[in-house]
């Protein structure tokens, strides 16, 4: 390895985060593993043992201002600056919009979007000094792609999108880099215990109830079907964070890729119709639903 780079991640407890801190750290660089609840720091630890090298585990809460200030701080006072700040931390609430609540979808801005602008205002002013840092953040398909029934979970990665976009531009002038990874899916906790519906989604008396139970079972069936190594978005950062010029948008998958190409070139109309076919074509109702969503 060419040089050793001080790394923080957020959410580092599980998922992505957990595998690209272990890996990063197996690969020589000085990690800054944050996460909320640092009870669930042994498992990590013990990955990084197996793999061979040392990080460091701090408590980061992405919506809790003063967490943050207080880890960054003390960071930059430890290790002198951060080279790449990697903001990982998300959930996923799913539900039809008349289905969740306004708290539920601010609750979902609030750790997707402003999560990540909490942290990113934190460390910018370090990476400006220096003229120079990366930061890396972990959108989706879901960022340029949305369906029904993960209304607030697209809005909180599409925001995140134009946030990156713009901020590209303004970092640009300090010689920050600022790129986005976008996975498709793959099989992590944020499927399983992690995962958040709506107030009502598992209400009969909802109108939106057949159809967003169906679509439970579609996306678990696809997610327990996935094959798809979330070593691979670990593997894509480790390129990107020594990459001198890295490419703003980054697919780490060929499901993700396809979707962004079809999503660029088709006509709106014929893009949304695949998309409603490949959710609805074994629904009972799949004319109904197909011809009036
Ligand atoms: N898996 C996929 O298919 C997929 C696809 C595209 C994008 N993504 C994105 O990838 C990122 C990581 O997700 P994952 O799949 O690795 O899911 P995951 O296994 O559920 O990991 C999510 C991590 O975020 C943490 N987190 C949640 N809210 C937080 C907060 N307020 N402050 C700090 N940490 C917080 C969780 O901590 P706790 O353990 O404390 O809950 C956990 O460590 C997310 O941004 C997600 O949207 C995932």
């Amino acid at each position: 390895m060419s040089q050793a780079l001080v790394i923080l991640i957020t959410g580092s407890s599980s998922g992505f985060g957990f595998i690209t801190a272990s890996r990063l750290a197996s690969k020589g660089h000085q990690v800054i593993a944050t996460m909320r609840n640092t009870q669930k720091k042994d498992a990590l630890l013990d990955e990084v043992k197996k793999r061979g090298g040392t990080l460091e585990i701090s408590q980061l809460d992405v919506i809790k201002k003063d967490s943050i200030k207080e880890t960054i701080a003390r960071v930059i006072k430890e290790y002198g600056h951060i080279d790449v700040l990697i903001n990982n931390a998300g959930f996923g609430i799913g539900g039809f919009f008349e289905d969740l609540t306004d708290e539920e979808i601010r609750q979902q801005m609030e750790t997707n979007f402003f999560g990540v602008q909490n942290v990113t205002r934190e460390v910018i002013p370090h990476m400006r000094q220096r003229r120079r840092g990366k930061i890396i953040n972990i959108s989706s398909v879901s960022g340029f792609s949305a369906s029904p029934c993960f209304g607030a979970y697209n809005a909180s990665k599409w925001a995140l999108e134009a946030f990156s976009e713009s901020l590209r531009y303004e970092l640009k002038l300090f010689n920050i880099d600022v790129v986005l990874i976008e996975p498709g899916t793959y099989k992590t906790n944020i499927f399983f215990e992690n995962a958040r519906y709506a107030k009502n989604f598992d209400n009969p008396q909802s109108p939106y109830y057949p159809i967003s139970q169906f679509l439970k079972a579609k996306v678990m069936k696809f997610v327990n079907a996935c094959r798809k190594n979330p070593e691979n978005v670990a593997a894509l950062i480790e390129k990107l964070i020594i990459q001198q010029h890295p490419p703003f948008r980054n697919i780490p998958d060929w499901e993700g890729k396809i979707l962004y190409i079809c999503r660029k070139i088709l006509p709106f109309g014929l893009y949304s119709w695949i998309i409603k076919q490949a959710l609805f074509y074994d629904f009972d109702d799949k004319d109904e639903v197909i011809q009036e969503l």
